[in-house]
């Protein structure tokens, strides 16, 4: 019998590991560069790690779903920004564990959504966004509000990042906690939603 191909597709497990060699030559070389070019590792410059506010903001977010109706990626797309601002790029997420890109978009891209609006803006529209925008359909999240954060709770959070590369001092995570004595849940989210995107920030 001839090695031909042919003969190669009629053998379908064959068939099957072949295209999985070729396949992860493809994926390799595609995927294996990045995790060397400077461009999609090294944080943008000035990019910090998340306080601790903003850190625990973060995973209200995460816990509340908003990733559901909301992304946080700008495509490379005049569309996109015209719209939302300069577009998203590797450095800005170096930090993020685990990102929130996401592709679904009930509301808009909230990528560069960091001062664009003040802080009593973000109050009003997380405790009932038809007050600002009547024809919104996102759910308000009035609980926020009145929910006091638990601050020694940041603490293994902090630690667990810095086990993981991220650069938080010793001394930053035992002071953490104070940081967020007597804030609520909404004050966090929005500290997090506030400094999104803002180190680049030209629109268009
Ligand atoms: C069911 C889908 C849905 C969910 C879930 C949702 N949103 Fe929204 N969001 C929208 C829509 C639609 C808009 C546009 C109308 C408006 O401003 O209310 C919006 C607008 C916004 C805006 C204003 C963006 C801009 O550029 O004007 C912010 C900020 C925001 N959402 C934050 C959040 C946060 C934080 C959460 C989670 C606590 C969340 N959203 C959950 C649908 C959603």
């Amino acid at each position: 019998m001839k090695f031909s191909h042919a003969w190669i597709e009629r053998n379908p497990w064959l068939l099957i590991a072949l295209v999985l060699v070729v396949i992860s030559i493809g994926g390799l070389v595609e995927i294996v560069p990045l995790f060397f070019q400077k461009s999609t590792t090294e944080p943008i410059t000035g990019l910090k790690p998340y306080s601790a506010l903003r850190l625990v903001g973060r995973d209200i977010y995460v816990r509340e779903g908003c990733y559901n109706c909301h992304s946080q990626m700008i495509r490379p797309l005049r569309a996109e920004t015209e719209r939302y601002g300069h577009y998203s790029v590797a450095g800005e997420f170096v930090y993020d564990r685990p990102f929130q890109w996401g592709s679904k978009r009930t509301g808009p891209d909230l990528a560069r959504v960091g001062a664009r609006y003040s802080d009593a803006w973000h109050s009003t529209h997380l405790n009932n966004p038809r007050d600002l925008v009547p024809e919104s359909n996102m759910p308000g999240y009035p609980w926020l509000a009145t929910t006091a954060l638990v601050p020694d709770e940041v603490m293994p959070k902090m630690r667990a990042l810095q086990r993981l590369g991220t650069p938080y001092s010793d001394q930053e995570v035992k002071d953490a906690p104070a940081t967020l004595a007597g804030k609520t849940e909404q004050d966090a989210l929005i500290a997090y939603l506030q400094g999104l995107g803002i180190l680049i920030k030209t629109r268009n």
